[in-house]
């Protein structure tokens, strides 16, 4: 397994395994590696003959008050992680390499960043849509897998791709979760035990919101009450929303019915974590 750290290297990489005829797969990451990101690459070689590994902290997707400098980072871990795992090319460049001096062209997709997360994270989209156009034009992928816990972000990603033609296919797998619920992410790592416990809640949340739907409930202020009261029963627990949208424009219905996407993000001290589910409502 091989570390490429710059990008002139992974594009003439690419380009020989291209000329070879490989189907090359890019599983992007942030790095700190737990296993909802291992299952990426699970699904990335059953679709393609090589996978490459992108960890890269994007410095422009954070806020200027949010957590860029404390996350979490282990990169000798993450390789061995993602070779153990089949993994071909860890891409791995510095900040500099992927925003030299002078950097001013940024990826923005109108629409479907402006409610969810991108109401409370303002320009966080336009971040990860200029960073993955960018993983894109280097490692040149046939395709791309994203995961279904970050909903909003996968479905971004693929209007990007779509409106700008970058002929990759996305891929969007199933959220990974702890045995008792949780949504692995590398930011769990900032939750206290007590926090750790009181963030069940949120798939409890989920849990209860299609139960009461496959009860025969269509109101979504309804479901999202009975959503909020299970969180803020968590005495630690400070809600950014609990959204009830079309699962496909994003748009917040009242009536549910088709697919729908219930998505919440709440803080638990330092941590803000994020979760949803997709439901056929018929
Ligand atoms: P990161 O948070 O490291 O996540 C990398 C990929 O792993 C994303 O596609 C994310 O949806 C997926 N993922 C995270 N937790 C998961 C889980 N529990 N189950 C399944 N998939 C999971 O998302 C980013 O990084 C960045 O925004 C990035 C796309 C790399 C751009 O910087």
């Amino acid at each position: 397994m091989r570390v490429i750290e710059k990008i002139a290297e992974m594009q003439s990489w690419s380009d020989r395994m291209r000329a070879e005829g490989k189907r090359i797969g890019l599983v992007p990451t942030m790095g700190y590696l737990h296993e909802g990101h291992l299952s990426l690459i699970d699904s990335a070689k059953k679709v393609s003959d090589i996978v490459v590994v992108s960890i890269f902290v994007n410095p422009t997707q954070f806020g200027p008050s949010e957590d860029y400098r404390s996350y979490p980072r282990d990169l000798e871990k993450d390789v061995e992680l993602v070779e153990k795992r089949g993994g071909d090319i860890v891409f791995h460049p510095s900040a500099e390499e992927m925003y030299p001096e002078g950097y001013v062209t940024y990826v923005e997709v109108g629409g479907l960043t402006e409610n969810l997360c991108g109401a409370s994270r303002p320009g966080h989209f336009r971040g990860v849509t200029t960073v993955v156009g960018k993983l894109f034009n280097a490692v040149k992928p046939h395709i791309a897998v994203f995961g279904q816990k970050d909903a909003q972000q996968s479905i971004v990603i693929k209007r990007m791709t779509a409106d700008l033609n970058f002929g990759v296919d996305i891929e969007v797998a199933p959220t990974i979760r702890e045995p008792d619920g949780i949504a692995m992410s590398s930011r769990n790592t900032y939750l206290t035990q007590s926090q750790r416990s009181q963030a069940t809640s949120l798939f409890r949340a989920l849990g209860t919101a299609e139960q009461i739907i496959s009860g025969g409930e269509r109101d979504s202020d309804k479901v999202i009450g009975q959503m909020k009261e299970i969180i803020n029963s968590q005495p630690d627990a400070d809600i950014d929303y609990v959204s009830i949208v079309d699962a496909e424009n994003l748009k917040p219905i009242g009536e549910i019915r088709g697919k729908v996407l219930i998505a919440l993000a709440v803080k638990f001290g330092k941590a803000r974590l994020i979760d949803n589910i997709i439901i056929d409502a018929g």
